[in-house]
């Protein structure tokens, strides 16, 4: 694949990635599908380090999905296994490169230790200023926006919100992590094109940017096509071309300075 040409100036400022085709790519060579999943620990590491060298602020993985408890007993222990040993042994380069680790996702289902390796690396990063490392466990943006408007429902009880004045901004404040951006580019590998329950609130407005590249193969070089096919897009958030950028940003910003 040859070099892509980007910017640096127009990164987007989260990426959020459906990392895909472990278990084929396995399948593919004739090994067991948790072979997949390891393999796909290398490619974690490598965007990681792309995404801070690049300069990007926010990447989100999806490295458990809430329907991924349904896989064999075998598979969802090896997922846990392999995020308990990935985030202790990346903690110190976190660390160095001063990467804030956070989670998203119903984390009760964790196993304790999973839930403990998980504790003990959001607490260790949690003052870093240098970029948000995001891994959705165990999540479901249903399931996301149900809980938000379980504990909306609360307060409304409670007559701490009023329901005349609730819209689209006092909402996503009751969402898992209100502070951070919407994604601006969604990418998925694996040759699949849906969201599977992904951030379904946050990706209103996100560029889509789909590959048949295996998560097992992805490199910075894949990371850095799909920026450049994401800044050869004009972003309208609705509006037309003939209005200027600055128009179309602000209308882009509902949550904290969507773009
Ligand atoms: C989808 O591939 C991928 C997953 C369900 C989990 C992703 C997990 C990792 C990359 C490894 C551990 C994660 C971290 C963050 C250390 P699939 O198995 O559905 O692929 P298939 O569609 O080819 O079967």
């Amino acid at each position: 694949m040859p070099p892509s040409e980007i910017s640096l100036e127009r990164l987007p400022r989260h990426v959020a990635i459906i990392m895909d085709g472990n278990g084929r790519w396995a399948e593919a060579r004739g090994l067991p599908r948790n072979r997949g999943h390891l393999a796909g620990v290398e490619s974690v590491k490598d965007v990681v380090r792309s995404v801070h060298e690049l300069g990007m602020e926010y990447l989100t993985l999806y490295a458990f999905s809430s329907e991924n408890w349904n896989r064999p007993d075998s598979e969802v222990a090896e997922l846990m296994r392999l995020l308990e040993i990935y985030l202790a042994e990346n903690l110190d380069e976190a660390e160095e490169r001063g990467v804030r680790i956070r989670v998203m996702g119903e984390l009760d289902r964790l196993p304790d230790s999973t839930r403990a390796a998980v504790d003990k690396a959001v607490a260790a990063t949690r003052n870093n200023p240098g970029g948000d490392l995001i891994f959705a466990i165990s999540y479901g943006g249903r399931a996301e926006i149900v809980d938000a408007a379980r504990r909306l429902m609360r307060a409304a009880e409670e007559g701490t919100v009023d329901p005349d004045q609730l819209d689209e901004k006092a909402f996503a404040a009751y969402l898992y992590l209100p502070d951070v951006p919407d994604p601006d580019l969604l990418v998925r590998t694996g040759d699949e094109c849906r969201i599977s329950n992904f951030l379904l609130w946050q990706l209103a407005y996100a560029e889509i940017y789909t590959t048949p590249v295996m998560w097992p193969n992805f490199r910075r070089e894949h990371l850095e096509a799909a920026i450049a096919d994401y800044q050869s897009r004009e972003r309208r958030f609705g509006m037309t071309s003939a209005q200027p950028e600055t128009e179309s940003a602000a209308a882009g910003g509902g949550r904290t300075g969507r773009r």
